[in-house]
């Protein structure tokens, strides 16, 4: 646990000369760790993965082999962009999985939160584990975690309860056991943003709202089915694109939508017609720990409600969460 602590001395990385200081030493670092050998890494597009994945590219460029897995959660064109970005634009050695059928399957009718949670970590790590084993002459295994993760995990030792089971990836199975490297694990996510932002990564990803690792599974509420999520993605990008107009992405900390397994009654041409509610979510924190509700200006909520219920096929209403965590977590499960 000692290399896990971070020194009383270690500067806090708060602008670009810093943030090229942590660079180079972390370049060197992580060509001296891994020699000529290959580095596999779990790319979800997250900030945390895309930084250690831009930091790696620098340091060892094609050695490093990135996994995308789009379990079929993503938000709208976000797994296009990794691509993009990461790809097209850095030159990676990226493979991308499209397992979709391979989680919706399974998720089926399957309307427990924490049975969802798990059916979605299992088989995330079973097709990443399945693209591992294709692959020849890997020797160590990148992780996004920070300084944080590492806070958790010591309390979790120490016998804390979680609320819930969180969990991006887990641990591998047996026959897939590297040696880690975890090049910005020492820093805090203000931090991890500063040099994400000096290795010229997009703004929008680098300052891109938390999004869960079980991604909409999580805001899909009960069983999820393919029309339902499809509305879902489609409201919530309308949300975003409505943040973004309005000026409120850089104001609000997480802002979302969630569709519940529910529906009502309402009237669409003239006719009956019975679709799902659209439940907005925005909320302002620190931590996570409490949360608190933003005051969204009236014409915004108009606009999005007026945009959600006339283009997106299925929902029929929207609403507006005004509880603060406590009493309500931020998702809603
Ligand atoms: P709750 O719902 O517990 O969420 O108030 C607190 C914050 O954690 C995010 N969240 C997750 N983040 N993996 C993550 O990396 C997960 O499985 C996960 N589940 C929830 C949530 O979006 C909120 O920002």
């Amino acid at each position: 646990m000692q290399n896990n602590l971070r020194p009383e001395s270690m500067e806090r990385i708060t602008n670009f000369e810093l943030a090229n200081a942590f660079i180079a030493e972390q370049i060197a670092e992580i060509r001296a760790q891994v020699g000529d050998k290959k580095v596999l890494l779990a790319l979800s597009g997250g900030v945390d993965s895309s930084v250690v994945a831009a930091l790696l590219i620098k340091a060892i460029g094609k050695q490093l082999v990135c996994v995308h897995v789009n379990h079929g959660l993503m938000r709208k064109n976000e797994s296009e962009n990794v691509v993009k970005v990461f790809k097209d634009e850095l030159d990676a050695n990226l493979i991308y999985v499209d397992a979709t059928d391979r989680f919706l399957d399974l998720l089926a009718g399957v309307s427990d939160p924490e049975s969802k949670r798990k059916i979605i970590g299992g088989e995330f790590i079973n097709v990443f584990a399945d693209e591992a084993r294709k692959l020849e002459g890997i020797s160590f295994l990148a992780q996004g975690t920070i300084y944080p993760d590492i806070l958790e995990s010591i309390k979790q030792a120490e016998g804390k309860k979680a609320v819930k089971s969180h969990h991006n990836v887990g641990g591998l199975p047996e026959d897939l056991q590297f040696e880690l490297v975890e090049p910005i694990k020492l820093l805090f996510k203000d931090e991890v943003r500063v040099v994400g932002e000096a290795l010229g990564l997009p703004r929008a990803m680098v300052y891109r709202q938390p999004f869960p690792g079980p991604g909409l599974g999580v805001r899909c509420l009960g069983a999820i089915t393919r029309d339902r999520l499809a509305a879902l993605r489609e409201a919530d990008a309308i949300l975003r694109e409505e943040f973004d107009i309005n000026g409120l992405a850089e104001k609000v900390w997480q802002y979302f939508v969630i569709i519940p397994d529910i529906k009502s009654v309402g009237v669409k041409d003239d006719s009956r017609y019975e679709g799902w509610p659209a439940i907005i979510r925005a909320v302002n924190t620190v931590d996570a720990m409490t949360a608190s509700i933003e005051e969204i200006p009236y014409a915004v909520l108009h606009k999005i409600t007026s945009r959600i219920t006339s283009e997106v096929n299925g929902i029929n209403r929207v609403l507006y969460d005004l509880t603060p965590k406590p009493s309500g977590t931020i998702e809603w499960e």
